[in-house]
């Protein structure tokens, strides 16, 4: 067996079935750390009466939305077994579908006379299903994650599955019938980002017409704070510090793309493992939302955007740090512990040898 090929037990409402594969099928459970502000809530809700209703569904929108997560939440609600698709340029149909990837080995061992031992082997070229086959045949949820990277003829399989229910196979599948009904369990939730991303190709308009589409915006004040402290365990006051001045920095619209949830998560779990707050950590804050943020929000690193981008983050910091509402209302002593950074020490020193240089003159 090849290492990717596994013998695998899936456990479908109680019975056991062995499906003999090139494919993993994922447990349907609960994301850890994942967040229901009424914000998701309404979106979880609204996305599986769709898909009751017999409809798949299409989570649409850009980078950092919640798309993915969503959409593994979503399937571990069916609680059927999930198998996942990520999109890509280079699939082809059998990519999804399966082919002859496998040899059977046969031995037959022929002990008639019993002091002749007469062995006969022969390899059978073997057909193997592929993630998408699996989850029609057996009724799993699939999930196909950004599915505008593969290329549209690749995904043109979809188009009788998802409208007729049978999914057309080719013909070499070791006698098997050609055509293969969709088990009525088969449920498929989709995601993509903008039609204007790099490396993304326009989804057809047949496929985009048999799904239900739901376009995903950046996340309201309460769930963007609510996943980063979730993501990163550093307390809220401070989460929300950051969040402001990331929605501040998105909202300039001065960025060549805005920043995303992944910036909050990245900058809060920094100061958690050092055990800072953006209080305690004073410059090194700075430095830390300045390096992250313009990193996020450009993709070539040109030396104006970047310094334009600091520049917008260094005032929201100063803002938030001095008079923003969040900053009133924090507790500065805050509760995680201080150590001082090199730059902290760095600034005092200096500011030493100024007052002692004053007092010389
Ligand atoms: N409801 C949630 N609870 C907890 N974490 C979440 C939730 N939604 C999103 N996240 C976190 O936010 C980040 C971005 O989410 P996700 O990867 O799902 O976005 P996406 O829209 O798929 O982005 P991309 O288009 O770049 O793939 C991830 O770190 C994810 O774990
Ligand atoms: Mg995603």
């Amino acid at each position: 067996m090849s290492g990717k090929q596994q013998l695998r037990e899936i456990y479908v409402k109680g019975s056991v079935k062995m499906i003999d594969e090139m494919t993993t099928v994922l447990e349907p459970s609960a994301l850890p750390d994942f967040v229901e502000t009424s914000y998701v809530k309404d979106l979880t809700g609204r996305a599986l009466y769709y898909i009751e209703a017999g409809f798949p569904v299409h989570l649409r929108g850009p980078s950092g939305t919640g798309k993915t997560t969503l959409a593994m939440h979503l399937a571990s609600k069916l609680g059927r077994p999930v198998v996942m698709i990520h999109g890509d340029e280079e699939f082809t149909t059998s990519d999804l579908v399966g082919g002859e990837h496998g040899y059977r080995v046969r031995k037959v061992v022929d002990r008639f006379i019993s002091r002749v031992l007469k062995t006969e082997e022969d390899m059978v070229k073997r057909w193997v299903d592929n993630r998408l086959t699996v989850a029609c045949k057996y009724g799993f949820t699939l999930v196909y994650d950004e599915f505008t990277r593969s290329r549209p003829e690749a995904n043109n399989i979809l188009l009788s599955i998802l409208q007729e229910k049978m999914m057309d196979l080719p013909v070499a599948r070791d006698g098997e019938e050609p055509y293969l009904k969709v088990h009525p369990n088969f449920t498929a939730i989709f995601t993509s980002n903008p039609e204007e991303y790099a490396g993304v190709h326009r989804s057809q308009d047949a496929l985009r017409d048999r799904m239900i589409a739901m376009d995903l915006d950046y996340f309201d004040y309460e769930t963007e704070v609510a996943v980063t402290e979730a993501k990163s365990k550093l307390s809220k006051p401070h989460v929300q510090t950051i969040v402001n001045i990331v929605r501040g920095l998105r909202e300039s619209g001065k960025c060549e793309f805005a920043p995303t949830i992944r910036g909050c998560i990245m900058i809060a779990k920094t100061l958690k493992v050092r055990k800072l707050t953006p209080y305690k950590a004073n410059n090194m804050f700075m430095q830390m939302c300045q390096d992250i943020l313009a990193s996020e929000t450009s993709r070539v690193g040109s030396k104006t955007n970047q310094d334009k981008v600091k520049q917008i983050v260094r005032e929201l910091v100063i803002k938030e740090l001095g008079i923003g509402e969040t900053a009133n209302s924090i507790d500065k002593t805050g509760e995680d512990d201080f150590t001082k950074t090199d730059s902290q020490n760095i600034i005092e020193q200096e500011n030493k040898q100024k007052e002692k240089s004053l007092i010389e003159v």
